[in-house]
């Protein structure tokens, strides 16, 4: 099968506590490639349009707030069958429901503060990585 790609970000609990380089260690370790990395302040609207999709929740508000809380490392992520294969090193959303080895499992502190987000299609991983990067910043 083909490499594709996956966008990734590590959330601001995770950069907090200096854990960038041990996530992107486990992305790695999963069979991932870092294609483009950059370490960004959310602005309030990109994140309201990043989680657009989310608006209607009773959370929206919240992770809103928590996204732009401190620094984030947005990833563009390429191996084969990425989406799925970031989704399982990712583990579950509540970092309680887990599985051993996960990203998630290891450093998660909450549903909400759950350090990684990662695509769940590829077609919204094309839609994100259009977000936040330009096609030179992706080098593969
Ligand atoms: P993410 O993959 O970034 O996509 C939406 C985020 O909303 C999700 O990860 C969670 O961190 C966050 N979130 C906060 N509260 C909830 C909730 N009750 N259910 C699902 N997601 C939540």
């Amino acid at each position: 099968m083909a490499a594709t790609r996956t966008f990734s970000i590590i959330k601001p609990d995770a950069t907090r506590r200096n854990l960038t380089g041990a996530v992107t260690k486990m992305l790695e370790e999963a069979g991932l490639r870092v294609v483009a990395s950059k370490r960004i302040q959310m602005s309030r609207e990109q994140a309201e349009g990043f989680y657009a999709v989310h608006s209607e929740r009773p959370f929206f508000g919240d992770l809103v707030d928590f996204m732009i809380g401190g620094p984030v490392v947005v990833q563009v992520l390429e191996g084969e069958d990425a989406v799925k294969r970031n989704r399982d090193v990712m583990g579950a959303t509540n970092p309680s429901d887990a599985a051993e080895g996960t990203i998630r499992k290891a450093y998660a502190e909450s549903i909400e503060a759950n350090s990684v987000h990662g695509s769940d299609s590829d077609e919204n991983a094309k839609i994100e990585i259009d977000f936040f990067f330009k096609p030179e910043e992706i080098v593969g």
